[in-house]
């Protein structure tokens, strides 16, 4: 049975939509398992709506053993017992509703786990039987074929071949818990238009696509592979295992299937492409919208914000789509801690920076923190007044920082135990919220916390905040009203105002200048909201205001 969408009839709702990610695990715990679930959710609707945003994606709640965090899916649709039941998630959504908050789910159409039911199936069949014809199973090189099939390492090391009992081989771009799918077999393409099916049906609004660029492959001669690097990947389409063209008639059938409901589903792709590729993702026939990890890249710097900007707005004027920003996410160091390491973002890879940076110096203490944050309230708020859609994650709104103290024992991300030290762990932004600044675990539930907390979240916590009209909490309900009272329409205008200042106009009464420099700068109009007090009329350095001429 369809449920009515009790929010139908705006379709473009999602074109300047602020959605606030959910890691569920670690966003609140109704039962005190230490585990974040849908009744923790359910028991915080209330601060959702209060933080002023427009939808929740919430990462994945699926049945997993969570060998990557949820991202390996042993059921597409179902609740994972220790979050919830369909029955919470089909309540959750009505809750959201009534609150004018719309939902995203997150899909992982790459690979499931090694949990899921046709990966059962696969591994009883034989070799060439149509259950193994479901992922990609190919039989080894060497003598006794106990070699792998290509020299194909894994996005988290070591390699992205996995030998089952019978001696055959399966490919897997993430770990060896989650079995590529073969995208090439029907079954595959149905079962997903199934799953879309599935929660549009429960009434979920969009989908946030999991490595969207990476479905379709080319798998003859099998790739060789030793590295992920956008450096290494090709642009024309031909690239064996990603952003092939082919990938956009996947999307054309699931844009069919979001157009059968009212209003349509959206979607935002994941896709770690070359820039100049991105448009086809975001296009009205395929997935309409796709994440731009641009500023995420950024450091911070007034000249790199500007170029990021402008090409991200020409490129939605290319789309019709309208851009995506993204500052924090799951998957990144948090951005107020970003922005507290010297030189990030100013190297040609700053992702390879922001690793060196975790791996060898996570134990100090020598970065500016105070800085960090300061920047990181200066550069929401500038995104905030970008045309185009906000993604935020949790937690960034109490201007958290990473821990970066998670004993090796306690951690949990894949990255890095099979990264063998390269990469860093993605634990230090996943950690459970702190909502009172004392207890168990800091008010996430009435029991423990599946990571450590830190005891400074003693200071952030949201009860802390609540109170507090100059804390970053306050900074983005206050800043997130008066987007909705103030934006008006996509358009923006560049002011200039001097090495290491950028500013825009939005219209008359909507003009927003951030100071990347290191002096202080003079306001001459109406100050609206700034991210740091302005003193004697002065902006200062690492710090966003939202002026009004009017
Ligand atoms: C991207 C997700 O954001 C990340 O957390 C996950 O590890 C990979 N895709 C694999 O699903
Ligand atoms: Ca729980």
């Amino acid at each position: 049975m369809t449920r009515k969408n009790q929010l139908a009839g705006d379709a473009h709702w999602w074109r300047n939509a602020v959605v606030y990610q959910i890691y569920p695990r670690s966003f609140a715990d109704a039962n005190g398992d230490g585990i974040g679930d849908l009744a923790g959710i359910i028991s915080r609707v209330d601060y959702l709506a209060n933080l002023g945003i427009d939808a929740v994606w919430m990462s994945p709640f699926y049945p997993s053993a969570l060998a990557d965090g949820g991202y390996d899916v042993d059921d597409y649709m179902d609740i994972d017992p220790r979050i919830g039941t369909l029955d919470q998630f089909d309540e959750l959504v009505q809750r959201l509703h009534e609150k004018s908050i719309r939902v995203f789910v997150d899909v992982v159409p790459n690979h499931s786990s090694d949990r899921h039911e046709w990966f059962k199936q696969a591994l009883a069949a034989a070799p060439g039987s149509p259950e193994r014809e479901r992922y990609i199973f190919r039989d080894g090189r060497g003598e006794n074929g106990e070699l792998p099939p290509s020299d194909l390492a894994s996005h988290f090391g070591p390699e992205g071949w996995t030998r089952v009992p019978d001696g055959q081989w399966y490919m897997h771009l993430f770990t060896k818990e989650q079995p590529d799918f073969n995208w090439d077999n029907p079954q595959v393409e149905e079962y997903f238009l199934k799953t879309l099916r599935f929660w549009s049906d429960r009434g979920v609004d969009g989908f946030r696509i999991d490595v969207a660029h990476a479905l379709k492959k080319n798998l003859s001669p099998l790739p060789d592979r030793d590295s992920y690097a956008l450096s290494v990947m090709k642009d024309d389409g031909t690239d064996p295992l990603f952003d092939r063209d082919e990938v956009h008639e996947v999307y054309r059938g699931w844009r069919k299937v979001f157009n059968e409901y009212d209003p349509p589903r959206v979607a935002v792709a994941e896709a770690w492409v070359h820039p100049h590729r991105r448009p086809p993702y975001a296009s009205e026939e395929g997935l309409g919208q796709a994440f731009n990890f641009d500023l995420l890249a950024s450091g911070w710097d007034a000249a790199q914000f500007k170029s990021v900007i402008s090409d991200n707005l020409a490129m939605s004027v290319e789309t019709g789509s309208s851009s995506t920003w993204v500052l924090s996410n799951h998957d990144v160091i948090r951005h107020a801690t970003r922005f507290a390491i010297p030189g990030y973002g100013l190297s040609p890879d700053s992702f390879d920076l922001e690793n060196q940076w975790y791996v060898q110096h996570r134990m100090d203490h020598d970065l500016d923190l105070a800085a960090g944050l300061a920047r990181a309230k200066a550069a929401t708020l500038l995104m905030f007044a970008l045309p185009g859609s906000s993604y935020i994650y949790q937690g960034e709104e109490l201007g958290l920082h990473d821990v970066v103290d998670i004993p090796s024992d306690q951690m949990q991300d894949p990255q890095w135990f099979r990264g063998e030290g390269k990469f860093k762990s993605r634990d230090g932004c996943r950690v459970p919220l702190p909502w009172e600044s004392s207890g168990s675990s800091f008010g996430f539930g009435p029991g423990g916390s599946h990571l450590p907390q830190p005891e400074w979240y003693a200071n952030v916590a949201v009860a802390v905040q609540e109170g507090d009209s100059k804390s970053t909490l306050s900074l983005y309900r206050q800043a997130l009203k008066l987007r909705r009272e103030l934006y008006q329409s996509d358009e923006l205008e560049w002011l200039d105002l001097g090495p290491g200042v950028l500013g825009f106009r939005r219209s008359a009464d909507w003009i927003c200048v951030t100071n990347f420099s290191h002096e202080p700068v003079e306001i001459a109009s109406k100050v609206l909201i700034s991210s740091t007090e302005i003193v004697d009329g002065l902006l200062q350095p690492n710090s966003t205001a939202w002026l009004s001429s009017l």
